[in-house]
């Protein structure tokens, strides 16, 4: 694949089909206004692994808040978690604020218009390397995703392993030769048509899609077999007990270390192990309070990436501590009905908001 003298991974009739059909059919996004390359960066983080709807409020409050990198760079981690807050995989949220520091003391608040240099910036890969260089800046760079893999898989009848880096690779560099002067639109193209006729669960459109006279997958009826892609090793399973400690109308937080998941967000205290109701009260001593009650409530999971949290969790209501008390545990007594909401808590304890959040019983 590549070489100029092979045969191209799309020829110049399928191109043009592509570039045509996105003409006339791509998606009124709101980052489609702009070629600002600050504007294409963020909403291409955002989309990571992120459903195209799930995105759009946070977008645009994003740059409601930071309408500049020079605001981003400025901003309050904990502003910026709370913007993140319920986006998940908020390691993007802290890389694109270290590369907006970087962007203005390296480069005067300007992203670079250039592939290598982009992809030297924190949390910017090959493929949003890519989607900046081409969408903002127009430069003839490939942008291949998992969704741009599998239109290019089936488009060209490939069984290489899509999981593979290698294939990745070798996908990125058949592109290069291929891209047409507008490398914006062919980029959105190929990403449109894998969002919308090329998807990933259920059968491609095919009868609708543009590629379909050229597409290898859709001659021999291979739609269901590609792409080829090995499985990944199972999660890691981490059994947890969260507690939702209450003293009258404040509710215990705690930050999170400042490396690793969940890095600097804020949690309801927890421990490792799922520990039975008479365990509970010698914990909550050593976290710097008097346990007067504790109650099982519901259990929750939430799966990360290579992660999965089985939680059980109990309500603990305790002795009333006087104001400005901080425990040795680095918890934070904070007041559930004024204040809570200034702290970005990740939804994986979304089960368990309404217990820290409501009126105590008494
Ligand atoms: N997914 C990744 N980049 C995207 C974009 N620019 N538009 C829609 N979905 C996307
Ligand atoms: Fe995908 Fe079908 Fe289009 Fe081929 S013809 S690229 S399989 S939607």
């Amino acid at each position: 694949m590549g070489n100029a003298n092979e045969t191209p991974i799309l020829s110049p009739e399928a191109v043009d089909a592509l570039l045509g059909w996105y003409r006339s059919n791509a998606r009124d996004l709101p980052w489609r206004h702009t070629r600002d390359p600050y504007r294409v960066w963020i909403s291409e983080i955002m989309l990571q692994q992120t459903r195209v709807e799930a995105v759009k409020p946070y977008y645009a409050r994003f740059l409601e808040a930071f309408p500049t990198v020079f605001d981003l760079a400025a901003a309050p981690e904990d502003r910026l978690l709370k913007l993140w807050e319920g986006l998940g995989y908020y390691s993007r949220a802290r890389n694109l604020q270290k590369a907006a520091q970087m962007v203005v003391r390296d480069y005067g608040g300007e992203m670079p218009a250039d592939e290598t240099l982009l992809r030297s910036l924190p949390g910017i890969g090959d493929y949003t390397a890519g989607a900046i260089a081409s969408i903002a800046f127009g430069l003839p760079v490939p942008a291949v995703d998992g969704n741009v893999l599998r239109v290019l898989s089936r488009a060209v009848g490939s069984r290489d392993d899509i999981a593979d880096p290698a294939a990745k690779s070798r996908f990125r560099s058949s592109l290069r030769s291929v891209i047409p002067t507008d490398a914006s639109a062919f980029t959105q193209s190929l990403i449109e048509l894998g969002a919308c006729v090329c998807v990933p669960n259920g059968d491609p459109k095919c009868a609708v899609c543009p590629l379909a006279p050229f597409c290898v997958a859709n001659r021999d009826d291979l739609t269901a077999e590609l792409p080829v892609k090995s499985s990944k090793k199972p999660r890691r399973i981490e059994n947890l007990t969260v507690f939702i400690i209450r003293d009258g109308a404040r509710t215990a937080l705690r930050k999170r270390p400042p490396a690793g998941l969940l890095a600097g967000l804020y949690e309801y205290p927890n421990v490792r192990g799922h520990l039975s109701p008479h365990e509970v009260p010698a914990v909550i001593r050593t976290m710097g309070f008097a346990p007067l009650d504790v109650r099982r409530v519901e259990d929750a999971k939430h799966v990360f990436t290579h992660i999965e949290w089985h939680m059980i969790a109990y309500t603990v209501h305790v002795a009333p501590m006087s104001d400005g008390y901080h425990p040795p545990s680095g918890c934070y007594l904070v007041n559930a009905a004024e204040r809570l909401s200034d702290y970005a808590i990740p939804s994986a304890f979304s089960a368990y908001t309404k217990y820290g959040t409501k009126e105590p019983n008494r």
